[in-house]
């Protein structure tokens, strides 16, 4: 049998292929990882192989930052030639990122099986690149592999065939399932210098952080929170570059009880997450895990992909403006949060489901 190659590009792309490959090696199916390079600092990749146990990328096609047309077009190339020469029996893109939507297009029209993990989640908000990767992705792939029954749902409306769809559950959780145990004995408090009481924060969405009035009014709201409790942020690259930019760099820094970090590894990341009195953030990935830890979170977005993290789950959309980011936060903080249940499949058993799904269409 040919392999099968499984994609990753960018951060949240990591977890999701780990469980996924481990099954396949499991089983004794032949596999290629494949790292396009979207990402590539140590701390935004290399840290997430040693972190989730991942073998190295058998092929890295070092294709690192650039404009969507860009970055998407320089992995299309590549990945064509990496195509035609390991011709795959079948490529796994996971996710929204430029890499999923750049892989499944050239594995269309090479008419090699695409299969897309996290399928079906949709924003609606066409100015999210992630939401056209999403669209378009979903569009041209020929096994469809949703988190959640809403993924079922979109992909239905939007006229995709049945049998293409299978609600398999979230991948994401495998991995915070399979690791939460060794997270949570990291001695977090120390290593970040936190009291016993902090709150998470995460940005990184353009929407937030590349316009300055924004990002201005979500700095607002930590600084009115900032009485109440004290912060951890683990700054994404982009964050920092916009924030520097802005000059609103040092602004930040100077709220008090504010730890600035650079981005943090997988393991030290959950556990931060784990022992947090509550997660603000703008991350699809954050949603959920805060949902499977019952954690509440404040999304900073004025629309979710992922509802049922809301319908089901402790997450709660608060948009940009900072009384109401202020309002819900306290109220989270005077733990009247929301309180949430774990959506169904969300029980790390997602890779199995996938890789049954995936070993069935290739025998077809
Ligand atoms: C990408 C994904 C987004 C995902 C996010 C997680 C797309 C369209 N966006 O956004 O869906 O939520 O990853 O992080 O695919 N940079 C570095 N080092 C790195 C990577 C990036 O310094 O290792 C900096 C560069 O200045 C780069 C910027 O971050 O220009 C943005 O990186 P990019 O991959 O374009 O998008 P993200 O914002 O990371």
């Amino acid at each position: 049998m040919n392999p099968i190659v499984l994609v990753v590009g960018a951060r949240p792309n990591f977890m999701k292929i780990a469980p996924i490959q481990e099954e396949l090696d499991l089983r004794g199916i032949p596999n290629i990882l494949l790292h396009t390079g979207q990402h590539y600092d140590d701390n935004m990749s290399r840290v997430f192989f040693d972190d989730l146990n991942m073998k190295k990328p058998d092929i890295y096609l070092g294709i690192g930052s650039g404009s969507h047309a860009t970055q998407t077009a320089k992995v299309m190339v590549e990945f064509e030639q990496v195509c035609l020469e390991h011709k795959p029996s079948m490529v796994v893109v996971v996710g929204d990122v430029n890499s999923t939507l750049a892989c499944s297009l050239v594995s269309a029209k090479l008419n090699i099986k695409c299969a897309h993990v996290e399928a079906g989640l949709r924003s609606f908000d066409r100015k999210m690149p992630e939401e056209i990767n999403r669209i378009v992705t979903d569009s041209i792939c020929d096994i469809l592999l949703t988190p959640s029954d809403d993924g079922d749902e979109n992909l239905l409306k939007e006229g995709v065939d049945e049998y293409k769809i299978h609600m398999v559950g979230n991948v994401m959780i495998d991995s915070l399932l399979n690791n939460l145990d060794i997270a949570k004995n990291l001695d977090i408090l120390s290593k970040y210098s936190l009291s016993k009481d902090y709150a998470l924060v995460t940005l990184h969405r353009p929407s937030n952080v590349d316009d300055k009035s924004v990002f201005s009014d979500i700095i607002s709201a930590l600084e009115e929170l900032s009485g109440d409790i004290e912060f951890v942020f683990p700054m994404h690259p982009r964050t920092r570059k916009m924030a520097e930019k802005f000059h609103l760099y040092n602004r930040i820094e100077s709220i008090p009880g504010m730890k600035i970090t650079e981005p943090a590894g997988y393991l030290e990341f959950i556990s931060l997450m784990s022992k947090s009195e509550l997660v603000l953030t703008d991350s699809g990935g954050l949603q959920e895990e805060t949902t499977a830890l019952g954690i509440p979170c404040l999304t900073i977005r004025e629309n979710t992909e992922r509802p049922v993290t809301i319908t089901q789950g402790t997450n709660q959309l608060v948009g940009t403006n900072p009384e109401k980011i202020v309002q819900l936060g306290q109220e989270a903080l005077q733990g009247n949060g929301k309180a949430g249940q774990i959506p169904k499949f969300w029980d790390g058993k997602t890779a199995t489901r996938i890789v049954d799904v995936l070993v069935q269409t290739i025998g077809d």
